[in-house]
This record gives structure tokens, sequence and C-alpha cells, in this order.
């Protein structure tokens, strides 16, 4: 074997939940390796999301990567709900005394964790291939990885499996250790990029007989609009000014009258689904953030969920090196998945009911209706739409 490194935390992932994670754990003198599959501008080129509640911006903040978030990022007060055609504004602050959310997209943020773990000399290594986890259930599990053509070990005290959905972490776990919780929805988001301004100054959801629609953005001369499509469609059915088109047909004439359209910079399409894995830990491997859960768009809660696992991983580790406390340790499961049960209730619900749903029946269609209704008219229940969509407490 080429190399062996000796290390705390081996992290496997250098997306939001890995990068977040090495970097508190650094501040705090722990120290990790974090392997990342991909090349940095391959990470960096991912359009994912872009809302952050105020736990997601706290904890840049307390990682020393928040000055360019809080000069550039937007604070949002609230947002609009368009019912087929009519806009209703959603008060974020007023509703919930004070709170709002930070638009800055994932891609801003990766970006600032990446330079502030280069600045800090960190053990990030970019294209490792075939990363695989050992001894988990051990004191001494490791990590290999080939990289140029040699294979490498990461000796450490604890993994962290911070690679995504796709990635290998929850792979390693044995079948019967672990239950999966899943949803997939009969639809998926079309979204694109493009330079233009954004049609509002607030996102909007919007809910019509066509499908769904957003309008987010990322600054403002970036924005960035969804349309809810078949999962059988595919990008090539969707040129330019058809999306802009359809987009238009979804959103209050007003609205859609003010739309500025240009060219795509990025055109996508993601399927919508729900997924928990419980629990998320197998001895001394600790799963954080999409490798652990994924929720649909709707909600903007997939990177805020990954947010909160890194900040009660982050908690019970220091707890662990400076006070040899493991009972945040042997909680961080029970904790993080409380948290991440309700961020999947808040986001398949709001996905419900803003979504067409092909085959609903009459009877839930009428449901869904009112359901809208009851939402948009009672303070009571904007007051708890507010509440979760600014984020629960840690
Ligand atoms: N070995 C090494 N790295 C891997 C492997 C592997 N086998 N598999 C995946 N990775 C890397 C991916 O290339 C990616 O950069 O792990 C990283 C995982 O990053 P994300 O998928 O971004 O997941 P996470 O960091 O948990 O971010 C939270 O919230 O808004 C959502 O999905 C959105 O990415 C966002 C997520
Ligand atoms: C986005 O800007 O990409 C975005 C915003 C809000 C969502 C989902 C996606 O709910």
């Amino acid at each position: 074997m080429a190399n062996t490194i000796k290390t705390q935390v081996g992290i496997i992932g250098g997306g939001p939940s890995g990068l977040m994670l090495a970097q508190l754990l650094d501040l705090k003198g722990i120290d990790s390796v974090v392997l990342e599959r991909q090349t940095r501008d391959y990470v960096l080129g991912r359009i994912r999301a872009g809302v952050l509640e105020k736990g997601f911006t706290d904890l840049m903040r307390e990682a020393g990567v928040g000055d360019r978030m809080d000069r550039e990022g937007e604070i949002h007060n609230g947002f609009e709900i368009s019912d087929n055609g009519t806009l209703h504004h959603i008060d974020l602050k007023g509703l919930t005394g004070g709170d709002s959310v930070m638009v800055y997209g994932q891609t801003e943020l990766t970006r600032d964790l990446y330079e502030a773990r280069e600045a800090r000399g960190a053990k990030l290594i970019h294209e490792t291939e075939n990363v695989q986890p050992h001894d988990l259930t051990t004191d001494a599990p490791y990590l290999t990885y080939e990289k140029d053509g040699e294979t490498h070990r990461v000796d450490c005290d604890f993994i962290i499996g911070a690679d995504g959905f796709h990635g290998v972490s929850r792979k390693s776990i044995p079948e019967d250790q672990i239950t999966e919780y899943e949803k997939v929805y009969p639809f998926g988001w079309l979204g694109i990029l493009s330079e233009t301004k954004p049609v509002h100054p607030e996102l909007i959801y919007a809910r019509s007989e066509r499908g769904f629609a957003l309008c987010s953005m990322r600054s403002q001369v970036l924005s960035r609009y969804y349309v809810q499509v078949p999962l059988t469609d595919t990008v090539e059915d969707w040129s330019d000014a058809r999306f802009w088109s359809e987009l238009k047909a979804r959103l209050p004439e007003d609205v859609a009258a003010k739309l500025e359209t240009g060219p795509s910079i990025e055109k996508s399409i993601a399927p919508l689904r729900s997924f928990v894995c419980e629990p998320m830990r197998y001895g001394n491997l600790f799963l954080a953030g999409d490798a652990a859960h994924i929720v649909p768009p709707t909600g903007a809660k997939g990177l805020n969920s990954a947010a909160s696992d890194i900040y009660y991983l982050y908690h019970a580790m220091v707890a662990f090196y400076d006070e040899g406390d493991a009972s945040g340790l042997e909680s961080y499961s029970e904790t993080a998945l409380r948290r991440v049960w309700k961020a999947q209730r808040f986001s398949w619900w709001m996905t419900s009911m803003l979504h067409e749903f092909p085959d609903h029946p009459d009877f839930d269609q009428r449901l869904q209706d009112i359901e809208l209704a009851y939402f948009l008219d009672s303070e009571a229940a904007r007051t708890t739409l507010a509440e979760n969509y600014v984020g629960l407490p840690f």
C-alpha cells in the first residue's frame, strides 16, 4: 500500500456537508481528511439549492465563511404563493416574529468553503476513486481509495458518510442493519438558469392546473425557474421558447407580462423523491446530508437538512474530543432523524399541496384545492407554514 495517512475524522464526500464539517472541526483543532470523487470544477458546476435557513447561515458564520454570503446574499422576509393566477403573500418575518431566509446559491457557499479549506492547508483530496470504508464496527476504522494508479489508506477514529445519495457510505452498511423509507413522486422539475432579472423581488411558488412552477433567483441578474414536468420528458423536449411560454402560462397574467426571458445557461430535469435511511449510524460510520435523506425541493429543505446533521455531528465530535463525552455521538442518529423527519413532512406536504397529480381522483383534487385555500385564509395555518419554511430550531 502506497501511503497511509492518519487523521481523527475521515470524511467521504466534498459537497457542502463534508466541507462544512471539516471546516468547523478544523477551527476546534480536530483533524480530518476529505475524499472527493470529482474535481473541484465539477462540484462547482452543479446547480443546486439556493435558500438558506437561519441555522445554516449561523453555521456558515461560525465556520468563518460567512463574509461573502452576508455581502452578496439576499435576505428574504417573505415569499408568494400563486393559486391559479392569484398571488398570496406569506410574510415570513411577521408570522414568525422576525425570522427570514437568505437567498445564496449552494454553488457559491461551496466555493467559499473550498477557499477556506485551502487557505487553512486542508487535507482535501479530489479525484479519489473506489473509496471504501473498512472495519466500521471496530475502534480503528479506515478508508482506502485509489488515485493516480496507487492505493492509499486513511486511518481514523470516525468515518463520516457525506457522499450524497449515490455515495458508497450508505451502501457499505449491511442491509439488515438499516431501514430505508422512500416515496417517489410521479413528476419531475425542469429547471433553467438564465442571466435575466428575476420576475419578482420574492420567490413565487405557483400552483396551476397546468402544473407547478417556481420563480427563484441567485441574484438580481441571475434567475432560476422551474416547471413541473412528466417523468417521461427529456431536456431535448424543452426548447427555451417552450419553457418560457409554459412558465408564463402557469403564472398570474400580470407577473407573466413582466417576465424577462433570455437564453438558458443551464437546463436540467430532476425527479422528485423523499427518502430517509434509519439509523444514520453504523458502528463508527456516521451518515450526514443527502447520503442519509433526500427531500423533494418544494420546501427548500435539502441543503438545510444537511446543515442540521452537520450541526449535531460537529457538537457531538467536539464534546467527544474535548471532554471525552460520547453521549452526542450515541444519540446523533436519533436527534438528527427527529429534525430530518420534520423537514420530510414539510417537504412532502408542500409538494402535495402545490403540484398536479396526474392520477388523483376528483375527491382528492377538491381536498387539495381546499387545503391550499385554508392555508392562505387562516393566519394560524400560515404561521405553521412560515415556521417550517424559515426552519425549525436545531
Ligand atoms: N467517493 C468520494 N466522493 C463521493 C462518492 C464516493 N464514492 N460518491 C459521491 N461523492 C461526492 C460527490 O461527488 C459530491 O461532491 O460526495 C459529494 C456529496 O455532495 P452532495 O450530493 O452535494 O451532498 P451533501 O454534501 O450532503 O449536500 C446536501 O442538499 O440541497 C441538497 O442535494 C442538495 O447537494 C445538496 C445537499
Ligand atoms: C432554487 O432557487 O433552486 C430553489 C428555491 C426554492 C425551492 C427550491 C429550489 O423550494
